[in-house]
């Protein structure tokens, strides 16, 4: 089978798949006037499945998929944009956590979700861990503390900029602000050579801003762990801890469980900067 099939009873020759691909793989010149992958388009797609499920009579099946394959879209889908204000307005970082875990099957839904999000050449490297052991999440929260202490002793000013003196003070009271004894750590993790390289790089914040934002409409809490994440760039020892794949780096991690408190109200966020040409 060629990059893809058309159906010739189906395609009514409208081009709009050629115009969708994202780098003109899509030939419309044929005598036929049927769309007819260019020499490279084998080699050069993405897999992105824009051809297939822009065509308006799935006359067109990739390799990959098919229109069959790929779930229709609603005639009147769509959040309405109270909906979407209300979602963005009303999403908190939740750090104090109700003790129930949120169910796998929930959980792996979500995922499923985030993995529509963009992908830069439609890569998609996102990788996920879900710890959900207690002891092993207050362990990963003392290697940070740890390392806070080294930071608080080799570079004052630095540790306080990051709050850690106040941090260290509470987790020796037997309280964790950094993983806030969160049901679920969840980790986006891939290899280590993506560090550096954009657009992949962007790909796990990105990620996981889709799963905080899908959380937020499912009743589920979420905050990112940025201490978490801070120790994983400047403490060798922390993304060892973690027990990822060979070769593999912690990018983004968040907590999530079900809220014990209920916000009552939205706090002031100022309108940035906005320049316009
Ligand atoms: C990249 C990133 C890292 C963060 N790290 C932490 C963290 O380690 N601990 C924490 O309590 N909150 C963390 N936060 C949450 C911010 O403090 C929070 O977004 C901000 O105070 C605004 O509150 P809101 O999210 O409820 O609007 C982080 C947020 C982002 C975007």
């Amino acid at each position: 089978m060629t990059l893809f099939t058309i159906d010739t009873e189906k395609c009514n020759r409208d081009g709009i798949c050629a115009a969708s691909c994202p780098f003109a793989l899509i030939d419309m010149t044929s005598k036929s006037g049927f769309p007819a992958p260019i020499g490279i388009a084998e080699e050069r797609c993405m897999n992105c499945g824009h051809c297939v499920s822009v065509c308006l009579t799935g006359a067109l099946t990739l390799k990959t998929m098919g229109p069959s394959d790929c779930r229709p879209v609603p005639k009147d889908y769509g959040i309405s944009p109270e909906q979407l204000e209300q979602l963005y307005l009303t999403r908190r970082s939740i750090r104090v956590f109700k003790d129930k875990p949120v169910p796998r099957e929930n959980l792996q839904d979500l995922f499923r979700l985030v993995g529509h999000a963009p992908s830069g050449h439609n890569s998609r490297v996102v990788q996920w861990l879900v710890i959900e052991d207690a002891g092993e999440i207050k362990r990963l929260s003392g290697l940070v503390i740890q390392w806070m202490r080294e930071v608080l002793e080799q570079n004052p000013a630095f540790g306080k900029s990051m709050e850690a003196d106040i941090l260290v003070a509470a987790w020796d009271r037997g309280e964790d602000y950094i993983l806030h004894a969160a049901p679920h750590v969840v980790i986006a993790h891939g290899p280590l050579q993506f560090k550096d390289v954009y657009p992949v790089r962007s790909e796990f914040a990105l990620a996981m801003s889709y799963l905080e934002i899908a959380v937020a409409a499912m009743g589920i809490g979420a905050c990112w762990a940025g201490f978490f994440q801070a120790a994983v760039q400047f403490y060798p020892p922390m993304n060892e801890a973690i027990g990822l794949p060979d070769g593999h780096l912690s990018y983004e991690c968040m907590m999530l469980g079900y809220p014990k408190y209920k916000y009552q109200r939205v706090p002031i966020r100022s309108l940035p900067p906005i320049s316009w040409r």
